[in-house]
């Protein structure tokens, strides 16, 4: 029988308040050059707009990942050992989350942990039933610091955590230092974690991964602007700004910003922000590692890799990592 055990505290809702989108969006816009935190793209459209993302012939990491995953997972579940407890940072409801699940030796608990409770419980409806030997036990909380977590009914051999999706992408350098030490910390004396990291490759590749034909990432890009006017009451015009996505070689990640058309003004909570033609707000970075690159966070985290898996060409080169503490 599968069982949702979770203390009433652990699923408190921490999607974050108005006042605190209002207040980091005003501190990012006063910033030289304006910025704005890419975490605000997944209300509930913008989760949507990602899933199709996924879904263009652009996008290569999610299906790369994904048949990179089918093909090591034999492999990773060896070295991982048997009845571990599953800890993903996020919610994972999809492909993924099952791949690994079922190809591990007895796994004994899965926990999600996610800001969102709906998020969160959704992921729970979809994979409880799928696996009902497996005891949920999710958690309402934010990966990028240590979190307490619940105990498993059935003790397990040690913390199996799981980051998918070169999610790490998204965290600068220092932002991922902060992430990278807090899950050492979240995965404990034993422990290991899997992470997913996308490869630098050509420039070509990877605009075109962030400039789908379809339109489809503009319109991801565009939606943080929409949701700040109906969460926030702002007043951007969604004609007036374009997406602009291009990749830096020496900085090794894709910028992503939104680029004013015309001179104008929006306006948040009666802060007034002036934008000229051609000003760029800065909205997402995802980076694309080289071994030296991963090497330098990882050192600094404290942490080290005891498996690789890479993709073979022609596959766009992508990286699965099996850490443990140093
Ligand atoms: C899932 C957050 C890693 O940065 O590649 C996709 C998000 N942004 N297209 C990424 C995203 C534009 C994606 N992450």
């Amino acid at each position: 029988m599968s069982t949702v055990h979770a203390a009433r505290q652990a699923l408190t809702d921490l999607t974050p308040s108005r006042e605190r989108v209002l207040s980091d969006a005003i501190a990012g816009l006063s910033a030289q050059p304006p910025r704005l935190p890419s975490k605000y793209f997944y209300d509930a459209a913008g989760s949507a707009l990602f899933e199709q993302i996924t879904r263009t012939p652009e996008y290569y990491p999610t299906r790369t990942e994904l048949a990179l995953l089918e093909q090591s997972l034999p492999r990773i579940a060896q070295k991982v050992g048997p009845r571990v407890h599953v800890v993903e940072l996020g919610s994972g409801s999809g492909r993924k989350t099952t791949l690994l699940l079922e190809a591990l030796d007895g796994p004994v608990a899965y926990t999600p942990i996610e800001i969102s409770r709906a998020a969160l419980l959704s992921s729970i409806d979809h994979l409880a039933p799928a696996h009902p030997d497996i005891e949920m036990l999710p958690v309402c909380a934010d990966f990028t610091q240590p979190v307490d977590l619940p105990e498993p009914e059935e003790e397990a051999a040690r913390r199996l955590l799981f980051f998918p999706g070169s999610t790490l992408g998204n965290f600068e350098h220092d932002e991922a230092v902060v992430l990278l030490r807090a899950m050492r910390q979240t995965m404990g004396e034993d422990g290991l974690a899997l992470i997913g990291v996308d490869l630098h490759k050509d420039t070509a590749t990877l605009e075109a991964a962030y400039n789908d034909a379809a339109g489809v990432t503009a319109a991801f890009t565009l939606n943080l602007l929409k949701r700040l006017n109906q969460q926030v009451g702002s007043d951007f015009d969604l004609q007036a700004f374009h997406h602009r996505a291009r990749y830096s070689v020496p900085r090794l990640r894709i910028e992503t910003q939104l680029v004013s058309d015309r001179d104008q003004e929006v306006t948040l909570d009666g802060h007034r922000f002036r934008f000229a033609a051609g000003d760029a707000i800065q909205v997402e970075y995802s980076h694309k590692y080289t071994d030296e690159s991963l090497q330098q966070l990882l050192d600094a985290a404290g942490l080290e890799v005891i498996g690789r898996w890479d993709t073979v060409a022609p596959q766009p080169a992508f990286g699965l990592r099996l850490l443990r503490r140093r």
